[in-house]
């Protein structure tokens, strides 16, 4: 685990803004922009974040200042980027199964759009939304850490490469011009093999379309959770620069050519903090429990994903722990079988690794308060970047006549 959080500093932080608390690191999200605005250096390469890993609104500015452009997935994505400050030129909005309403929210901001299938673009073309459009293909390559994740192949995203002829009959038959094409094969490979074979076929495909801006080869850059080696920007990057040069040149002129991580930029710099509730011996296992549930941090129990953990604790005998949270469920279980030092309640418990698809997916399942989020700025001074949730709010959307309750 990196040493970015000392005990005390970890301590400081939860009695100054709660338990538990995602705490993010400037200084590395700035580092990862860079490592992918550098990924290939040809004038046309531009990157996106995927805004879905984290969609904190200072987050988004940061990114945005190093000079990346963002994608979207749904409307409330778009109204924090432009929060942020991206144009709608910086924006691309990739959704999967939506209605017209989404399509037009998107378009009357002037954004482009991405369809992902025969029947959106079918439905695209008859609305009166702007006739210049992007699709998303399927290139029938997938990867990715879970096959929850795996996009490309067989799975409900995009448009295979058989019906890409179909494509162009409908928009031929809407008067649709066709922009742009985006793919994304999947998420967390640490190796590229698959995201080399999918680019291929992404600009064999390309060349039947005349009138493009841009062509977007997607994210899926991993980090390391677990030792593993880290992915290889320096030869991705040579790799993708010689066949974007080959597609360049075939192609007759120069187009955008992007790729959209959201992970990398953001997944090592965020940790979250939390706090041992109990120490107890069920059954011959021996259960740490802590306030971080799967409604904080749903990675482990959704995928199984491992994440270091570590306890801020005075204790020096080490145990084989399962550590858990407080939801009503016997699978609420953040890791099984770890040789820490036996914490006490009381103690701190710090969970590496968690800046992307941390808060993002997190819930408020059993009325629980979302935690708040707080930046170490580059001077390292900690800023409360996003409040924890209120009681207030929870009841707001069911009943105002439960609020005086909170009061
Ligand atoms: N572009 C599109 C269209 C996507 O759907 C995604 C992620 C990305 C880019 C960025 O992928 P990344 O670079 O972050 O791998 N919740 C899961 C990951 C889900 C990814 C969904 N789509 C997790 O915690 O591992």
């Amino acid at each position: 685990m990196p040493e970015r959080l000392t005990p005390e500093q970890s301590y400081a932080l939860v009695s100054k803004y709660g338990s538990p608390l995602y705490v993010y690191d400037e200084t590395l999200v700035r580092e990862r922009c860079r490592e992918i605005s550098g990924l290939v250096s040809l004038p046309f390469f531009a990157a996106n974040y995927s805004a879905k890993a984290n969609t904190n609104i200072e987050l988004l500015k940061i990114i945005r200042s190093e000079g990346l452009r963002v994608d979207a997935m749904s409307p409330g994505e778009i109204l924090a980027e432009t929060a942020a400050g991206f144009q709608p030129d910086e924006i691309f909005f990739i959704p999967n199964n939506v209605s017209i309403e989404e399509l037009r929210f998107a378009a009357e901001r002037g954004i482009m759009t991405s369809l992902d299938s025969l029947s959106q673009l079918e439905q695209y073309g008859k609305a009166r939304l702007p006739r210049r459009v992007a699709f998303r293909l399927n290139p029938g390559v997938g990867a990715g850490h879970s096959d929850k994740v795996v996009t490309g192949g067989k799975s409900k995203f995009g448009i295979e490469t058989k019906d890409v002829r179909r494509v162009q009959e409908l928009a031929a038959r809407y008067g649709l011009s066709i922009a742009g094409i985006n793919q994304h094969i999947g998420s967390l490979f640490l190796q590229s093999n698959e995201y080399l074979q999918a680019a291929a076929t992404l600009f064999e495909i390309a060349a039947g379309f005349p009138e493009l801006a841009f062509l977007d080869m997607g994210g899926g850059f991993g980090v390391p959770y677990h030792g593993e080696a880290r992915l290889d920007l320096e030869e991705l990057g040579q790799k993708l620069t010689r066949v974007i040069q080959d597609f360049i040149s075939k192609y007759g002129r120069e187009i955008t050519i992007m790729v959209e991580p959201g992970r990398y930029i953001c997944a090592e710099s965020g940790t979250l903090l939390g706090t041992v509730h109990s120490v107890k011996e069920n059954y011959g296992e021996t259960y740490v429990g802590t306030d971080i549930g799967f409604n904080t941090l749903m990675r482990p129990v959704l995928y199984d994903s491992w994440h270091e953990i570590r306890f801020f604790t005075a204790s020096t005998e080490r145990r084989r722990l399962t550590i858990t949270g407080n939801i009503c469920e016997s699978g609420d279980v953040l890791a099984r079988d770890r040789e820490l030092p036996l914490p006490a309640p009381g103690d701190l418990v710090c969970i590496a690794n968690t800046g992307a698809y941390g808060y993002s997916m997190a819930s408020n399942y059993n009325l629980r308060l979302r935690p708040a989020e707080v930046l170490i700025d580059l001077s390292g001074q900690d800023r409360l970047i996003r409040h924890r949730d209120t009681y207030q709010a929870l009841m707001r959307n069911m009943l105002d006549e439960a609020l005086y309750l909170c009061q």
